[in-house]
């Protein structure tokens, strides 16, 4: 089809107010963009961190009666056992590693890259940081869950096993549901040095997030 071009607009960027040495790309929610997280880091702006808050391209979802918005990977269902886009999830990740290689090229190593994400950005975040060869700072993983975990194991990991995670979840949360969170923390802990995972919950919160974790913990 002439001008079917999916691939989403640029990243919304935060520039470092000195020299970057180090980066956070941080991945928004379903339905979202990167420019209310890009508003959010501009807020909590350390000097020589740089923030690519990058959007998703648009695509019908399932779950959402195949009505198009942005949306990191296809979502069937919200249940631990639904069905899982597994392609759209590995292209998706493909899509990440990529960002994080033209980060590379300009000259911030990976490791002094976070990745992290709220919702399905946070679930693609954590799958990314997986199955990566680039060896990054962390991963923040905001009220999510871990995608297609039975094909994970330490067997797979990439790079970052002893990567610091830093896990968060509302205790309130109607559409990711807590104990989401904590099956993923238990996941991660048989595959990565439990000492490394950090998983706090919040009385009372809902679905939201907070970016001021994002720069404090790791930078
Ligand atoms: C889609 O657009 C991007 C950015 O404008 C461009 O780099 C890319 O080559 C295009 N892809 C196709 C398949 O036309
Ligand atoms: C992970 O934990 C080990 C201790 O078990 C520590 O030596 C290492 O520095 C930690 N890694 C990170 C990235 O914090």
């Amino acid at each position: 089809m002439c001008g079917n071009n999916m691939s989403a607009p640029l990243p919304a960027i935060v520039p470092a107010a000195r020299k970057a040495t180090a980066a956070v790309i941080f991945l928004h929610g379903l339905g979202d963009t990167g420019h209310g997280w890009a508003e959010a880091m501009a807020g909590i702006r350390t000097p020589h961190v740089k923030y690519i808050c990058p959007h998703a391209p648009v695509m019908p979802v399932s779950l959402n009666m195949n009505m198009a918005m942005p949306s990191w990977f296809d979502i069937i269902g919200l249940s631990p056992d639904a069905e899982e886009d597994e392609t759209g999830i590995k292209k998706a990740a493909e899509s990440i590693k990529a960002l994080i290689d033209q980060e590379v090229k300009n000259g911030i190593p990976s490791h002094r890259i976070v990745l992290g994400g709220f919702s399905q950005g946070g679930a693609l975040s954590l799958y990314t940081a997986l199955t990566t060869h680039q060896k990054l700072a962390g991963v923040v993983a905001l009220s999510c869950w871990l995608p297609l975990r039975n094909s994970l194991s330490k067997s797979v990991i990439g790079s970052n096993k002893e990567i610091a995670i830093l896990q968060c979840h509302g205790e309130a949360d109607p559409l990711v549901p807590l104990i989401f969170g904590c099956l993923t923390v238990e996941k991660l802990k048989t595959m990565l040095n439990p000492n490394n995972i950090t998983f706090k919950t919040y009385a009372r919160m809902p679905h939201s997030a907070s970016a001021m974790f994002v720069t404090t913990f790791f930078f």
